[in-house]
């Protein structure tokens, strides 16, 4: 049995997409916090057990018989350290026998607040637990880029806080096919794995692709986290969510994010989407 956590959220759902066209129903578990949220997967046959990250003994309950766990990191802004420890400590006690964490990309020693710091922690605590452990170092997600420079085709000028730093983009569909294939395949023991985007694009690389899309220039100007920070408070987000998507600027400046695989392109067995194609299906189609 397979059990996936965060199974009513993007990456958690799409998994077990992915898992239901190649493993019977019935061999497949997922954690949800409310089961009315989570009605299409009982409907598919998926066996849904309810439990929150918070809740040891539910935890252990709900891993009753399960052999795999893939663990869909909780959400930052959290206590996600105390959450993740409770998972694995449950998977443990429920004598779950290998356990797949998702992690964020660190292709540098850059550390992130709110998610490097905890995915550190994560990873030291499950390597120490006993578990069989799989590291899945997730690129930053394709859909993330709106939030960071709008969901709108820019005037004529994008300005984040990047320098001139990549980004090995991938989209959330894809890793989620990519997990479900690790998940139902072996030789996966103790490993750590990038699951990025084959490719890793500038700001300046996606100026010049919105460019090319859109038939004007747009340039891609980098500012200062303080005048990105203003400019988004001003725009109406909340400063905390400024500051994270600040962070973000400051996480890809800094390589964080940059380094590539070809563990996804493998595991698809085709290229991933491109930041042409992605920005094409996002910011142009119906126009
Ligand atoms: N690589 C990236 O670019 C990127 C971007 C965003 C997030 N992430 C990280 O990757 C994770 C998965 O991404 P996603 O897009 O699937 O996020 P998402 O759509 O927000 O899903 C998060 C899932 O985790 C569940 N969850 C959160 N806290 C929980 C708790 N205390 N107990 C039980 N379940 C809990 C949520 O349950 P509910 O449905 O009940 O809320 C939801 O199902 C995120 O949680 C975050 O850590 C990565």
């Amino acid at each position: 049995m397979i059990l996936v956590t965060g199974a009513t959220g993007g990456l958690g759902h799409q998994t077990i997409d992915f898992l239901l066209t190649t493993t019977p129903a019935a061999k497949i578990a997922a954690l949800v916090r409310d089961v009315n949220k989570a009605t299409d997967l009982v409907k598919q046959g998926v066996d849904v057990r309810q439990a929150d990250y918070i809740d040891y003994s539910a935890l252990v309950k709900a891993f009753q018989g399960v052999e795999k766990v893939l663990l869909v990191s909780a959400v930052a802004f959290t206590d996600r350290v105390r959450q993740h420890r409770n998972v694995i400590d449950a998977a443990v006690q429920a004598g779950v026998k290998h356990l797949f964490y998702t992690s964020i990309q660190r292709s540098t020693d850059f550390v992130m607040p709110e998610v490097t710091e905890s995915d550190l922690a994560t990873e030291a605590y499950l390597k120490a637990s006993g578990l069989v452990y799989t590291i899945l170092k997730n690129g930053y997600y394709f859909e993330g880029l709106g939030y960071l420079i709008g969901s709108e085709v820019p005037d004529s000028e994008i300005r984040f806080p990047a320098g001139e730093g990549k980004i090995a983009f991938v989209k959330r569909t894809e890793l989620a096919a990519t997990t479900a294939s690790l998940l139902t395949s072996e030789g996966h023991e103790n490993q750590e794995y990038i699951l990025s985007g084959s490719a890793a694009y500038s700001f300046h690389d996606i100026a010049r692709e919105f460019s090319a899309l859109a038939g004007r220039p747009i340039a891609y100007k980098s500012i200062d986290e303080a005048h990105y920070i203003a400019q988004k408070v001003a725009a109406g987000f909340p400063e905390v969510v400024a500051n994270f998507l600040a962070q973000w600027g400051a996480a890809a400046k800094e390589g964080m994010l940059a380094g590539t695989s070809d563990t996804v392109e493998r595991l698809l067995g085709r290229q991933p989407t491109s930041l042409r194609e992605y920005l094409q299906t996002t910011y142009f189609s119906g126009r």
